[in-house]
């Protein structure tokens, strides 16, 4: 079975996914951290991020493999670098380069075989598994997700203010929306749930019934 959560970022999807892979033994594909790696290459390697060819060209020598929880980039691991602010502020050039979309698409439809997996990010329902049997569309309002992510930062060492966390979400939630492929939009078939007000584990506790129900009636 493929579990799709999509959805804005701050909304929880990360840590909904990685516990609903863990509890139901599926594994967790975290499709956020390959824009982030290719985003880190590419100024690594000094590269104009807004080149649209360049950094597809660029992107195919790039390898890039999740391994469990790590994020590997051409064997070194990068699970930290990818989260910093400053990398999340220049994902959207390989977010909205279609050719970059194009090869991490087939990057994830690979990653996740014939396995069974929880896959979360802006476009897994819509565009790379249409046929997925269960699909969330994970949200919060921006001063929710906002206040999380200041909690997240602050937990590992970055301190950021809270206005240009929300600054900068909106501008980030205002690209994923606009671009033309593969846009942060609702699968016709997801099923949107709020996260507002309410505890990781009551949410988890609602996701996780609804995929066995699903799973039950499968078999
Ligand atoms: O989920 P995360 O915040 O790690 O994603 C980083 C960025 O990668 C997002 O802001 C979004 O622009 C992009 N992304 C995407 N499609 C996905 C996952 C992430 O465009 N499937």
């Amino acid at each position: 079975m493929i579990v799709c959560i999509d959805g804005p970022a701050g909304a929880g999807k990360s840590t909904a996914a990685r516990e609903l892979a863990r509890r139901l033994g599926f594994r967790f594909l975290d499709t956020g951290a390959m824009y982030r790696a290719v985003a880190l290459a590419a100024v690594e390697a000094g590269l104009d991020l807004a080149d649209e060819e360049e950094l597809a060209r660029f992107a195919q020598s790039q390898q890039i493999e999740l391994s469990g929880d790590r994020v590997i980039l051409n064997g070194q691991d990068v699970t930290g670098e990818i989260r910093t602010t400053r990398i999340t502020s220049i994902t959207h050039y390989a977010a909205s380069n279609p050719a970059v979309r194009m090869q991490l698409v087939q990057l994830q439809r690979k990653a996740a075989g014939e396995d069974n997996i929880v896959t979360e990010g802006r476009d897994q329902g819509t565009v790379v598994f249409p046929q997925a049997e269960c699909k969330f569309f994970l949200t919060a309002s921006p001063e929710e997700r906002a206040r999380r992510r200041k909690q997240d930062l602050a937990s590992r060492g970055e301190v950021v203010d809270y206005e240009e966390i929300l600054r900068q979400q909106n501008l980030r939630d205002e690209r994923d929306r606009s671009r033309d492929v593969g846009p942060l939009i609702p699968a016709d078939d997801a099923l949107h749930v709020t996260t507002d007000g309410r505890t990781p584990a009551e949410v988890m506790a609602e996701l996780e019934s609804i995929v066995r129900q699903k799973l039950v009636t499968q078999t």
